[in-house]
């Protein structure tokens, strides 16, 4: 770090509760390598504040912030801008404090997802053939945004509540599927993601029976507690490649970064061991 940089470099994630976050982790290791002066900071904003605290990233010399659970969906109407992925996946992740202040609202979630797997599979392809996504929450959106942005075509989507899934599917123009089908769905499906919290640390495991699944799929978790989960281990098993939660998370801060510093920076081995130990 220089002695006396011109600029103090400022973003965070606003979150309640937000001691959980690995963010700061994460951008905190990006500043540093790239001799940055600056901080990223976790903000305890509660829910009845965030319209004030994301007034307040302007005024303070902030670059922008990340957004964690609960205030996703609420900033939708809180920023002067929405780019398309945030409008679509109906929720935004990113804040950037544009050069006359107003607020831009991204989601790089999808975005983070869809990098993860071409980091650890690179021959991966969105339309290498049909994409079934079990579940229809928020982060069942953010995968499919991403997957589509990337040129997927058929998506299938699988809940447990089936008009959650039919609702998803009309919004997408996906194909609903019945919870009980998920085995008997996988016959000729190239890409197999889970957006549930089934198979995390203190949840059921997801049950799903993989004979049918075609061994050159590629299987992905979004739960990255454990690293490992009981669906990673029986696809690996089989032979399918598999690829873990964590690199959604790492991924989908390096945009981000990009937009607040002007750097786009790596999500490199050292960095996921870092992020390894706090899980
Ligand atoms: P997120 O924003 O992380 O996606 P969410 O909106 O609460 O979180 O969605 C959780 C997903 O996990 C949902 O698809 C949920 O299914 P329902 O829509 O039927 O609730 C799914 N899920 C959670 N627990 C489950 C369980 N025991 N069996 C099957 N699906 C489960």
């Amino acid at each position: 770090m220089s002695a006396h940089p011109d600029r103090y470099l400022l973003a965070g994630v606003m979150g309640w509760p937000v001691m959980h976050s690995r963010s700061p982790k994460i951008h905190g290791h990006w500043l540093e390598r790239h001799g940055l002066a600056g901080h990223y900071a976790p903000l305890a904003v509660a829910p009845e504040g965030l319209g004030a605290a994301l007034r307040a990233l302007a005024p303070l010399g902030y670059a922008g912030c990340n957004l964690t659970i609960p205030h996703k969906v609420a900033a939708l109407d809180l920023v002067d801008e929405v780019d398309e992925a945030a409008r679509r996946v109906g929720a935004i992740n990113c804040v950037v404090v544009k050069p006359d202040g107003s607020l831009s609202g991204r989601n790089y979630d999808g975005f983070g997802f869809v990098e993860s797997l071409l980091a650890d599979a690179p021959d991966w392809g969105a339309d290498d053939g049909p994409v079934l996504v079990l579940g229809a929450g928020g982060a069942a959106r953010a995968v499919i945004v991403g997957l589509q942005q990337r040129g997927a075509r058929r998506v299938l989507i699988a809940n447990r509540s089936a008009d959650k899934a039919r609702a998803l599917a009309a919004e997408f123009g996906a194909e609903p599927i019945g919870w009980d089908e998920r085995s008997t769905a996988l016959a000729d499906v190239a890409t197999l993601v889970n957006t549930t919290s089934l198979g995390m640390v203190g949840q059921p495991p997801l049950e799903l029976d993989l004979a049918r699944l075609p061994r050159r799929a590629l299987v992905a978790d979004i739960v990255y507690a454990p690293l490992e989960t009981p669906l990673l281990a029986a696809a690996r098993a089989r032979g399918n490649r598999a690829v873990d939660g964590l690199g959604m998370l790492i991924h989908q801060a390096r945009p981000a970064f990009r937009d607040w510093f002007g750097v786009m920076p790596e999500a490199t081995p050292e960095l996921r061991k870092i992020i390894e130990a706090t899980l």
